[in-house]
């Protein structure tokens, strides 16, 4: 019930403050108002009298709120104080909060970090649209930006990030774009849904910030992961995003190890801060394949057309680990019954990839359905002009990150492992996207123009 309580005040929160957000000039826009179960109460009146300031609503973040408190409780305050808020920001024009569709955007500092250089993105986009097509309007602006980000997402996604995962596989799974195919359904699965938390095995127990020469920043350098879930204050109150983006440009992911799958981070302290208690992620992991009816390992690996072990030694040989395999036999029986999230966590990667076999088949099949089953797909002919999609091809994230924060030097691939200084460049070196391909005549100057040569001849 909280649960969809709070989903809902989300987009509540997107209905009252993201309307004033998306146009406005660049200003302090982060994903400040999520996680509402941690949501403060203690400033309602101060709020309801407008003389607190935001920071100070910002600082309560930090206050862990007993589970007892009612969703209705939580709603109402939540809604006065955004109302509040709203008076507040509008009054002094300086405070603007980003707030997203799902509240799950602050569930840990670098996802947070993301979501604000996206939306950023969509903003400095708004603004250059502006100046090349002074006569667009509002919603044409919004649409125009909207659906170049979401190009430049869909670029990053497939050319520069999959590749790395699957490796070899990427062409099995996702050959060339050949176009639009009606019959292809691009919804999410289920079963990607789970999978696709393989990436709970590569968080690091720590995060990581670092200041302009790339150096640890001072006591926020090094914040065990645990007091980092839900705490968005952390970017506010220590350095901004900056720090975390440089963080996670330098340092490695952690590596899958069939001996150390999660970090005891994630294993036993997720969202203590806020919880209980610690709660385990690999448990959530596979009791919600259970909740949703999932079924197990080896259905999927038949389905994914790869062998089915049926004893230890088939078993030892798919996992390359006898060891292993005789652990999961002990506690599963079979390995008809391994819950799907652990098994194929646990599977050796794919040649020079990052997963294994059987997540390079969900994976791929996935992100290949979203493509080709996807009518707005950026390589489909006429939803982009050749001249645009020649500008598009140059984006990078490097790029994306180096125009929306302070960072002046970067390394041109930030998806893999990176030294300081060796691998980097200033950002000016790095290709911009060039939008003059969105210059739009006004139709009153093209009719002008046309009737014009008309009257010539
Ligand atoms: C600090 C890092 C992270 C934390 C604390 C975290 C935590 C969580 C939690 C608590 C859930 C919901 C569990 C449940 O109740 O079923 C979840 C779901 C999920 N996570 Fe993570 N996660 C992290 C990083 C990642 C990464 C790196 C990836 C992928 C690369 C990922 C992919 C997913 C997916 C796909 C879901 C399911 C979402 C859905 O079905 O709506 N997570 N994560």
């Amino acid at each position: 019930m909280e649960i969809y309580l709070s989903r809902a005040l989300s987009v509540i929160v997107g209905e009252v403050l993201l309307s004033s957000l998306i146009m406005s000039e660049p200003a302090w826009d982060l994903p400040v108002l999520s996680c509402l179960n941690s949501f403060i109460f203690s400033l309602k009146k101060n709020l309801e009298e407008k003389v607190a300031n935001p920071m100070d609503f910002l600082k309560h973040l930090k206050d862990p709120v007993g589970r007892t408190r009612s969703a209705v409780r939580a709603a109402d305050y939540l809604e006065t104080t955004l109302k509040l808020l709203k008076i507040k920001l509008q009054l002094s024009g300086k405070w603007r909060f980003n707030v997203t569709g799902d509240k799950r955007v602050t569930e840990n500092l670098g996802l947070s970090a993301l979501h604000t250089v996206f939306l950023r993105e969509h903003n400095r986009l708004v603004s250059e649209l502006r100046k090349l097509n002074p006569h667009w309007d509002g919603e044409k602006l919004y649409q125009e930006s909207r659906k170049i980000v979401v190009a430049i997402i869909q670029i990053i996604t497939y050319r520069d990030y999959l590749p790395l995962l699957l490796a070899e596989e990427t062409s099995k799974w996702i050959p060339s774009y050949s176009g639009y195919n009606e019959n292809v359904d691009p919804t999410v699965s289920n079963v990607f849904s789970l999978a696709f938390r393989f990436g709970h095995v590569s968080v690091r127990p720590f995060v990581s910030r670092l200041d302009d020469s790339f150096q640890p920043l001072g006591s926020f350098s090094h914040v065990p992961l645990h007091l980092a879930f839900c705490a968005p204050w952390r970017i506010i109150m220590e350095g901004g995003i900056d720090p975390l983006i440089r963080g996670m440009v330098v340092d490695h992911a952690k590596l899958m190890k069939q001996n150390q799958l999660l970090v005891e981070e994630l294993q036993n302290h997720l969202f203590e801060q806020t919880e209980v208690m610690g709660l385990d992620l690999a448990a959530l992991n596979m009791q919600r394949g259970r909740d949703h009816g999932l079924p197990g390992y080896n259905d999927w690996r038949r389905f994914c057309g790869l062998s089915q072990p049926r004893n230890i030694d088939e078993f030892s040989e798919v996992l390359g680990n006898s060891k292993l395999a005789k652990k999961f036999m002990e506690l599963y029986g079979t390995p008809d019954n391994i819950d799907l999230w652990i098994g194929a966590v646990a599977e050796p990667f794919v040649p020079r990839g990052r997963v294994g076999p059987l997540l390079a088949c969900i994976i791929g099949t996935q992100f290949r359905n979203l493509r080709d089953g996807d009518r707005f797909w950026w390589e489909k002919p006429g939803v982009f002009t050749p001249q645009q999609l020649h500008a598009l091809r140059k984006i990078s994230l490097s790029k994306v990150f180096c125009d929306n924060t302070h960072i002046k030097k970067i390394p041109r691939d930030v998806f893999k492992v990176n030294s300081y200084p060796e691998n980097f460049v200033d950002c000016h070196e790095i290709d911009t996207l060039d939008l003059s391909p969105w210059k739009d005549e006004p139709e009153s100057v093209t009719k002008g123009m046309q009737l014009s040569k008309v009257c010539q001849k």
